[in-house]
């Protein structure tokens, strides 16, 4: 068993960010599923919105994160989190981050769809790997901090581990269970405080930009221990990514189309041409619009094109896409590039104050697998990163004020693994996380319907129970974790999309094409299984 007065569930901006505030206040424990850099973090291309440009105030940047949010963002977290980006850049810049300048030496400022200024703070189209690279250096020559790789959370430990039954006002948290994939075994991690930074849940979705660690883990082991979980039901779809020939999806950032690239079809006729925004409307519309010609004209990708601008600029703006096309034969100072889109962010997530924390006590949630209220029904381009990092600082500092000393924990059972047995089909978990993320892409994706809907939660019902079965009488995998996790997801997911019967942000539902105000604009919420009225 290990003991510590911080557990922090992840290695993103989030985590480390939380991790080396906190660390002045206790010791720290990190666990992290993978490599230690492993996270939607490490992929970031676009960059970090804040308004720093001479043409741009706050005023602008809280207008365009509502105008995107569709009504349904909490205005005092806008407000915050956008009236905290200043100080959260020059903090990054203080442990490390280069970003790309302009010659006078003012940082460059790209522009992302549904912004009304150039306000995206980047390192070329490499942000997240700047920022996750510095985060980890001052992370591992902290004192304070312990970061242990390949050891996946299974459950967070709660009242429920000593076998007393609280109403859900009343649970607490205590740390974690997490299996070391080094020795096989699922160890204890005590902890005054925990939170959780586990990221997204793209990977439910056959078609991701998202990495592999994207499964939802945060989400579903809060909502198993009771916490409110909310707004599952908008998960962003990026307009533009390119699909690899291993199945996989590799962005082509929102900053190409800031810079001047337009969607255009295989005739060359531009998709956005109709709306104000043009190629820079809102990822939403942006989607919904080439699903749509996807769908009527029978096509299977349309086309990013950037080949009219001067090559060496391109080239020299967007390093990583430009090596990355290339390696599959498009140059796309040359060639237009073939895109769809692709799932890649949860609005939705376990329900936070405005201190990241949870409905559970001693526990806090911060970056993508939080619902703070942000970003409403559909987050603005580049908000996640600056959102991580403000709510990471907002609750460092409030355990500074608040926790649960490590002297005051309860004695928590060790794991015990008795009755359950290696796996005698792995093919089971293989077999059902690919029917997951078919399912969930062919029913649940960017244009839904309540017919879709219904089939979908049919079909993730009866995987969710066998999923559960199948767990309990087996020993724990990396996999398997992960699988039941996916089931539990991808349930919230079709559950809280079958309760919203109006179309806003990034839910649109053909059965109730229009947005309704009057009964629908609040959040979804579930708890324990049942949504919150
Ligand atoms: P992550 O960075 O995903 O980190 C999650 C961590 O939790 C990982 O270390 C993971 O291994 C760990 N973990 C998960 N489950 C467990 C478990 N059970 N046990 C232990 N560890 C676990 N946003 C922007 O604002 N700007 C951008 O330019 C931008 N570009 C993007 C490009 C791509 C390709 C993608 C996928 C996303 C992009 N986003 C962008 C979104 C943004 O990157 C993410 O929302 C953000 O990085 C999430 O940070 P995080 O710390 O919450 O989670
Ligand atoms: C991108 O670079 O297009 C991604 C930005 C984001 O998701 O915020």
């Amino acid at each position: 068993m290990t003991k510590s007065d911080f557990l922090v569930i992840g290695s993103g901006i989030a985590g480390l960010s939380f991790a080396l505030k906190a660390a002045d206040y206790g010791s720290v424990v990190i666990i992290t599923k993978k490599t230690d850099s492993e996270s939607s973090t490490n992929y970031a291309q676009g960059g970090i919105a804040c308004a720093l440009g001479d043409d741009d105030s706050k005023e602008h940047h809280i207008a365009d994160t509502l105008s995107a949010g569709d009504g349904l963002c909490r205005e005092d977290v806008v407000t915050a989190v956008v009236n905290e980006g200043p100080d959260m850049i020059r903090q990054l810049v203080e442990w490390g981050c280069r970003f790309t300048k302009k010659e006078n030496g003012g940082f460059s400022l790209g522009r992302e769809g549904g912004h009304s200024r150039n306000r995206i703070i980047h390192t070329d189209d490499l942000t997240g790997r700047e920022i996750e690279g510095a985060l980890l250096e001052r992370v591992m020559e902290h004192p304070n901090i312990t970061g242990l790789e390949n050891h996946i959370a299974v459950d967070l430990l709660t009242e429920h581990n000593l076998g007393v039954i609280t109403k859900p006002r009343a649970v607490s948290c205590f740390g974690a269970y997490a299996l070391d994939e080094a020795t096989g075994k699922v160890e204890t991690y005590m902890s005054g405080t925990t939170i959780l930074a586990t990221g997204g849940v793209g990977q439910v979705y056959l078609h991701t930009t998202n990495p592999g660690i994207a499964t939802g883990d945060g989400i579903a082991m809060a909502f198993r221990a009771g916490a409110k979980v909310g707004n599952l039901e908008f998960m962003q779809f990026h307009p533009t990514s390119f699909l690899l020939p291993d199945g996989t999806s590799f962005l082509i950032s929102e900053a190409v189309r800031g810079y001047g690239g337009v969607l255009v079809s295989r005739s060359g006729q531009r998709l956005m041409e109709n709306h104000p925004m043009k190629d820079l409307a809102p990822r939403d519309i942006v989607a919904r619009t080439i699903d749509h010609y996807l769908k009527s004209s029978g096509e299977d990708r349309v086309y990013l094109d950037v080949t009219g601008f001067d090559s060496d600029a391109t080239k020299k703006r967007f390093p990583h896409i430009y090596e990355t096309c290339l390696k599959y034969n498009i140059d796309i100072t040359k060639d237009p590039i073939p895109v769809v889109p692709s799932a890649h962010y949860m609005c939705g997530g376990v329900v936070t104050d405005l201190n990241g924390r949870t409905t559970i006590s001693n526990l806090y949630a911060a970056g993508e697998v939080a619902l703070t209220g942000l970003h409403g029904a559909n987050r603005l381009a580049s908000n996640s990163l600056l959102e991580a990092v403000v709510m990471a600082e907002r609750a460092a500092k409030m355990v500074a004020e608040k926790r649960q000393l490590t002297s005051e924990l309860p004695d928590i059972p060790d794991w015990n693994e008795r009755g359950t047995f290696n796996p005698e089909e792995w093919v089971i978990i293989s077999h059902d996380r690919n029917n997951i993320r078919n399912l969930m892409w062919d029913l649940v994706g960017i244009v839904r319907s309540d017919f879709r809907l219904r089939r979908a939660m049919n079909r993730i019902e009866l995987i969710r129970e066998e999923v559960g079965k199948y767990y309990r009488r087996t020993k724990l995998s990396h996999g398997l974790i992960e699988l039941r996790n996916m089931a539990i997801c991808a349930w919230l997911i079709v559950k809280s999309a079958r309760h919203r019967k109006e179309s806003r942000g990034l839910h649109y539902n053909t059965d109730y094409p229009e947005r309704d105000d009057a009964v629908w604009r609040h959040d979804t919420f579930i708890q324990n299984e049942e949504i919150l009225a």
